[in-house]
Parts: C-alpha cells; structure tokens; sequence
C-alpha cells in the first residue's frame, strides 16, 4: 500500500533546503504551494481541469498545484520567467500558445506513452505538445427569432447590412481570434480586413462566450457566433429540449465551421519531468479523456473515448477537412488587425 506523506512532512522537507525567511515569503506572497510535486498553468476551462487534476492525484498521489489565467498570458509568463518558471505543464485553450513556446525552445518532448493515445494528426510532429481536445465554431441561434434555413452559410455574409445587430460575437475569445488568423492566411489581409470592418459594424460586441450565449437563450439577439461546448454543457445540464435556443453548423467548409485544437505540454525547464510524463499519459488516455470530455463537451482527440452526444466529429465540416493544428497559428497578425479595425 502506498502511503502518503503527510503535508507537514513535505513542507519541513521543503523548508530545510531553503531559509525560514525565504519560505514565510513564498507562504505569504505565491499563489503557489512549496509542496506541490507538480504546477500546471491553465489557461482551459477549470472545471474540467480541476476534474482531471483530481483524478489524477486520486490514482498517483501525485499533488498538482495550479495558476489559472488566459492561455496567452500563461504562455508569455512562461516567456518572462524562462529556467526559473515553476510550471511543469501548460495547457491552453487553443494550440497557438503552444507553438510558440515550441518555437522558442522552452519544451520537452512528450513520452510516447502519451502521444501514441492521440492520432499523430492531432499533435505536434515533433512531439512537444499533444492535442487533448477539440472544439468547432458554430452559431448558436434562438429558435423563436430566426429559423436555421434563415442563418447564412458563410461567416462572410455576417457583412451584408441585413444582419445589422442581428448576432453577437467575442472579440476577445481565443476561438474567435482564430477564426481571424486562419482567414488572414486562407484568403488574404484585404479580405479579412473587410469581413472584420463588416463584422464590427452589423455585430454585437460580448465579453465572454457564455455571455453571448445566455443573451441568446433570453432572446436579447437572435444568434450568436461561439465554440460548441458552450451550447453543449448547457444543453447537457438543462437538457436541449428545455431550451430556447439551438445549434447551427454551417456545413459548408466555411471558416464559420473551424474546428481548433486544445492542448498541453512540458516545459524544458519542468524538474518534475517523470511526474509531468505520467499527467500527459493520463491526460491523453482514455480515463483522463473521459472527464475532460464529460466536463466540458468539447471532442475527446483519443479516438476510444465518446463524444457523449456532441455531433458526430466526423460529420464537422472544417475549412480545407482539417483542423487548425498550427497551420493558421500567427495571433499576432489577428491582434494587429483588431486593432487596426478598433475593436481592441
Ligand atoms: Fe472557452
């Protein structure tokens, strides 16, 4: 039987390799416990985070401290603080975070043990992060206010004066964000320039996805463009025949139907790299997969795992009948754009 050790014995142990001063000052000032054996920055949703976080612990005994915070803010903390950073793992909303950390260097290669949970179509090649989930924009409409033969089938329609203060979107959402990055590359700046000015000008600004969703639900606007798993835990929750509003896809390999990829990796400068190898495996196989799923209604990327009522992933029609795994990951050209159309 595995016995834990207890809190006060890990602390005196930690306490003995550093002064009692140093330590009151980590207590008082860090968010972060001395004990903890592994610190993962999430920049996901925490309730499913936290959800894997304890089974985890619960089947190695393993604790695991966390900051939260928005995926590029993590990510560019992990930048500022370099060898120093106490994070073993980062996992972020969407893959763009984990590319530049990869590019610079700041990551360690994920076990096979892990990747090999992930179809390779799903994760970086070189193995230094791995997809844990899926997610697709889509419309979220209310059913009394507009029926879905009246929804357009491309996001690029959203600039025609017909939609004026018809729908909402989050400009701030990383998803949404994405959207923009991918249409930069696929169809140029001009274009994307246009579709934003458009967009800005029919659309309602919200602040959160959740938000734009609730104000949909009460009829406030008639649709709103979101991530599915937005719908979907409500949906769940509340059951979908109780509620006002519905989902639309549009089917149509639209940039309106891109779906994203969520995902985590080790940091080179992790001294917990056993411990971070077996999160990353569990994370990745099927039992971790399960929560994530079940918690937050997003896609599961292990192919053994239900989607659990979510629309078929294999019926998604993104862009190219791909996922984003990179390919559209400069979200410094979207920001720049935000910016230059005023909407940050
Ligand atoms: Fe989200």
């Amino acid at each position: 039987m595995f016995i834990m050790p207890n809190a006060a014995q890990r602390v005196s142990k930690a306490g003995s390799k550093i002064s009692a001063i140093a330590l009151t000052t980590m207590m008082l000032f860090s968010p972060l416990t001395a004990n903890a054996a592994l610190t993962i920055y999430n920049g996901q949703h925490k309730t499913a985070t936290m959800a894997l976080i304890d089974a985890f612990t619960a089947k190695t005994n393993i604790e695991v401290e966390t900051r939260q915070g928005s995926s590029n803010e993590l990510a560019h903390q992990v930048v500022e603080e370099g060898k120093r950073s106490p994070a073993d793992i980062i996992y972020t909303e969407e893959s763009t975070p984990l590319i530049m950390l990869a590019n610079k260097g700041l990551l360690a290669p994920i076990d096979a043990k892990a990747l090999q949970n992930i179809p390779a179509e799903y994760r970086d090649q070189n193995g230094y992060w791995v997809g844990l989930l899926a997610r697709s924009r889509v419309i979220a409409y209310n059913k009394d206010k507009i029926s879905p033969q009246q929804l357009p089938t491309s996001v690029h329609d959203l600039v025609d004066t017909k939609w004026k203060d018809q729908f909402a979107f989050v400009k701030t959402s990383g998803a949404f964000q994405k959207q923009l990055s991918a249409m930069i590359k696929l169809e140029g700046r001009e274009k994307a320039k246009t579709w934003l000015e458009g967009l800005s000008r029919n659309g309602k600004v919200y602040r959160h996805n959740k938000a734009a969703l609730d104000a949909v639900e009460r009829g406030d606007i008639p649709f709103a463009l979101i991530n599915n798993y937005y719908w979907d835990s409500m949906a769940r929750e509340k059951g979908a025949d109780n509620l006002n509003s519905s989902l639309y896809f549009m089917g149509t390999h639209d940039l309106g139907d891109l779906v994203t990829v969520s995902g985590a990796a080790i940091l080179a400068s992790s001294k917990n790299l056993d411990e971070a190898q077996q999160f990353m495996a569990f994370a990745t196989g099927e039992e971790g997969q399960k929560i994530l799923t079940d918690k937050s209604a997003q896609y599961p990327l292990n192919p053994n795992v239900d989607t659990n009522g979510l629309k078929s992933f294999s019926e998604l029609t993104p862009p190219n009948g791909t996922l984003d795994l990179g390919e559209y990951s400069d979200g410094k050209a979207a920001i720049d754009l935000l910016q230059e159309v005023g909407l940050l």
